[in-house]
């Protein structure tokens, strides 16, 4: 496969440390990443040669949750941190599948995601892209309102998807998502995919993994605290809302190793 040497265009990148993004991506069959990446990856697969249908499937949960904020809670905006880099059926492409008016906001701390998000943006009105760090929310809210294209007194999807097991215990993650949801009127709805511990051996394959904390499923229900959860509750992702092309819970053990639910703030 050919990959793109990604161009460094804003920020400091550090081409001696894999890069949570572009690993993913590589996972994903990306093609934006560097040689420390694509090592990171390898030793991934290694590891847990189910890697690609686990990833893929955290990437499609993502899709049909962003298809019910849209198309069933019936938000006209969407707020994504963590956004990534961008890949095919990104969020928006999905939101305006379904209603082209939707306005969504990426953010990101990544540089390279903010020059590849912005670059495939630039004709796109409804979509904007902002540097920000998901561990200073007080400042990121901020920085997203500046672009005039979210609005904090209407009802929004916030998505929090594959990020928050990159954020340790040390920096408080669920103080950090409660400061955001408490910054959110009724009816706004929050997603979330996070890495889970599935126990037994499974647990010990994890380690030297380094993809983020693998957190115990009652530490992940805690980032839902104050919501009122969308059925099926929060569950594996391929148990969330399955398409009937997603495959089952038992097809590979990669798909235990991700949890997803989905919650509405009440009034
Ligand atoms: C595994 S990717 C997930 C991408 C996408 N949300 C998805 O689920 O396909 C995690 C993303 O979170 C971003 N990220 C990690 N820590 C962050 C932080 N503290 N603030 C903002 N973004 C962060 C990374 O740069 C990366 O793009």
């Amino acid at each position: 496969m050919q990959h793109n040497e990604p161009s460094l265009t804003e920020g400091t990148i550090d081409l001696t440390k894999p890069n949570v993004a572009r690993v993913y991506d590589y996972l994903l069959g990306g093609k934006d990443h560097f040689a420390v990446d694509r090592a990171a990856g390898d030793q991934i697969r290694k590891a847990m040669p189910g890697v690609q249908i686990g990833v893929e499937e955290q990437r499609a949960v993502l899709r049909r949750a962003t298809r019910y904020l849209v198309g069933e809670a019936g938000l006209r905006q969407l707020l994504d941190i963590g956004t990534g880099l961008p890949t095919v059926n990104n969020v928006h492409d999905v939101a305006h599948s379904v209603d082209p008016g939707v306005r969504v906001t990426y953010v990101d701390n990544d540089p390279i995601v903010l020059s590849h998000a912005r670059a495939l943006l630039a004709n796109d009105t409804a979509t904007v892209v902002v540097g920000g760090d998901l561990r200073r929310p007080e400042e990121l809210l901020d920085r997203a309102q500046l672009m005039d294209n979210l609005d904090l007194r209407e009802p929004l999807g916030l998505i929090l998807c594959g990020i928050l097991h990159h954020i340790p215990d040390d920096d408080d993650p669920w103080a950090i998502v409660g400061e955001l949801v408490a910054a959110l009127p009724p009816g706004s709805h929050v997603f979330i995919q996070h890495l889970v511990d599935p126990g037994g051996s499974l647990s010990e394959e994890l380690r030297g993994l380094g993809r983020g904390r693998y957190r115990h499923r009652d530490e992940i229900a805690r980032f839902f605290t104050g919501l009122e959860m969308v059925e099926p509750g929060l569950v594996h992702v391929t148990d969330w809302r399955p398409d009937p092309d997603t495959p089952s819970l038992d097809y590979d053990p990669a798909l235990l190793f991700a949890v997803a639910g989905l919650a509405r703030k009440p009034a």
